[in-house]
């Protein structure tokens, strides 16, 4: 800022007493010209140019902040992106804002051109004025030729500093290089390859069949071998740090196991097309991201062509739609406005919406009520116990309360099965 701000100011401030002085020296009228030009083309050009720069500036600032909280909101929901496979929209939402961030800018870069170019006319406007000045004065004995030709020189060189000054405002380009680091943070190579192209899967028993992992030098999963039945809700506990939350990633393949495989319905899911693999499963954490978007637009991610009453459905079955009613502006309530409204057992219901709307065959939950006091947690189960008709259901957790509504329970200890 300093280098940049004070020190222009500082410069044009000196320079022109300094010039000032010398000119004035020749001849008090040329001094005064001087004088009266710097500040036609340092200061009276400026304010008005800025008058008329000030809208696209804000348009600027605008869609670079709109493009911020884009970026930065993808990079906080990138898990909750990845799980509902919406990574295209969501795509093609940053890379809007990115086209309105440009246009903006654009239209700066061609108002400054446009600036600079009526500044330069106006000096050569002064300096002509200045030698024609000169000239008359010479006539009438006032000055010195040699008078002449060096006020006319300092003035012509003069205007250095004064236009810096004027050119301060449009230093934006910070900005859109930070904008750039974080865009290649987006382009980090995944850690499993998307599988494309391949036969269509059918969605059945999930079979683990001598897992081993591990994230890198250290075990987390030791030969570990668990059939989860269709339809049924199977239940893992386990002590924190035993590998439950591993294993559930390996069945969504976030991760693939060093050794053995993971079949559903008879087949290995490194064969299955990713996008699939996404459809046949829902994935709940025990935090839900919400994104700065309507409540609507949150519970769509899970669904992009969800109609009204689907939406409705599931956030119903979640017990949550109450609740959505009760807001201002209910479904279309800003989600990021809510802040203290918003408690984390809604929260969790909302995320329990979005798993039920995506409608997949199997649920996988990861500690879904591990935040939430044991009445919420009540909810939570209960609206899981109906859903689950039908449906193949995983659920971690630590808590007995949560885990006595499975049909079948595992308990993981030291990543084996115990
Ligand atoms: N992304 C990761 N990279 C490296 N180590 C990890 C990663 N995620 C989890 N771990 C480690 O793996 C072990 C098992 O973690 P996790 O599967 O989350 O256990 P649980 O869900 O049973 O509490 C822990 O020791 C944890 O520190
Ligand atoms: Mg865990």
């Amino acid at each position: 800022f300093y280098a940049h701000t004070i020190s222009p100011v500082c410069i044009a401030f000196v320079y022109t007493v300094v010039m000032f002085v010398f000119i004035a020296s020749i001849h008090p009228l040329l001094g005064v010209l001087a004088l009266f030009s710097w500040a036609a083309a340092g200061i009276a050009l400026p304010v008005l140019t800025s008058h008329f720069a000030a809208d696209t500036g804000e348009r600027v600032r605008e869609s670079s902040a709109q493009l911020s909280t884009a970026v930065l909101d993808s990079l906080c929901g990138l898990s909750e992106t990845i799980r509902y496979d919406d990574g295209e929209r969501r795509m093609a939402y940053m890379e809007e804002k990115t086209d309105l961030l440009l246009e903006a800018q654009e239209e700066e870069k061609y108002i400054a051109g446009r600036n600079m170019a009526t500044a330069s006319l106006l000096i050569s406007i002064f300096d002509v004025m200045m030698i024609i000045c000169g000239i008359a004065l010479y006539q009438r004995g006032a000055v010195k030729f040699d008078g002449v030709l060096v006020s006319s020189i300092a003035m012509m060189s003069s205007f250095g500093p004064v236009t810096a000054l004027a050119a301060l405002g449009s230093t934006l380009q910070n900005t859109f290089a930070a904008a750039g680091r974080v865009l290649d943070i987006l382009d980090e190579a995944p850690v499993t390859e998307d599988i494309t192209g391949k036969e269509p899967a059918v969605c059945g028993e999930i079979n683990a069949e001598d897992v081993s992992f591990s994230y890198e030098e250290e075990e987390i999963l030791r030969n570990l071998s668990m059939r989860i039945q269709e339809h049924r809700i199977t239940g893992i506990t386990g002590r924190s740090g035993s590998g439950k939350s591993t294993f559930l990633k390996l069945l969504m393949r976030f991760w693939q196991p060093q050794k053995g495989t993971i079949e559903i319905a008879g087949r290995n899911i490194n064969t299955i097309n990713t996008s699939e693999l996404r459809n046949m499963e829902s994935y709940l954490t025990q935090d839900t991201f919400l994104f700065s978007d309507s409540i609507r637009n949150n519970l769509k991610i899970a669904k992009p062509d969800a109609s009204d009453e689907e939406i409705e459905t599931a956030c119903r079955k979640a017990s949550v739609h109450e609740w959505i009613m009760s807001l201002p502006l209910g479904y279309d309530t800003p989600a990021g406005e809510l802040g203290d409204r918003l408690s984390e057992g809604e929260k969790q219901r909302i995320g329990l919406a979005r798993a039920f709307l995506h409608d997949a065959p199997v649920i996988l939950l990861d500690e879904p009520a591990s935040n939430l006091d044991s009445l919420n947690e009540g909810i939570i189960l209960k609206s899981l116990r109906e859903e689950a008709a039908g449906k193949t259901v995983v659920l971690i957790s630590h808590r007995p309360s949560s885990i006595r509504i499975a049909d079948d329970t595992f308990t993981v200890e030291n990543g084996r099965l115990s």
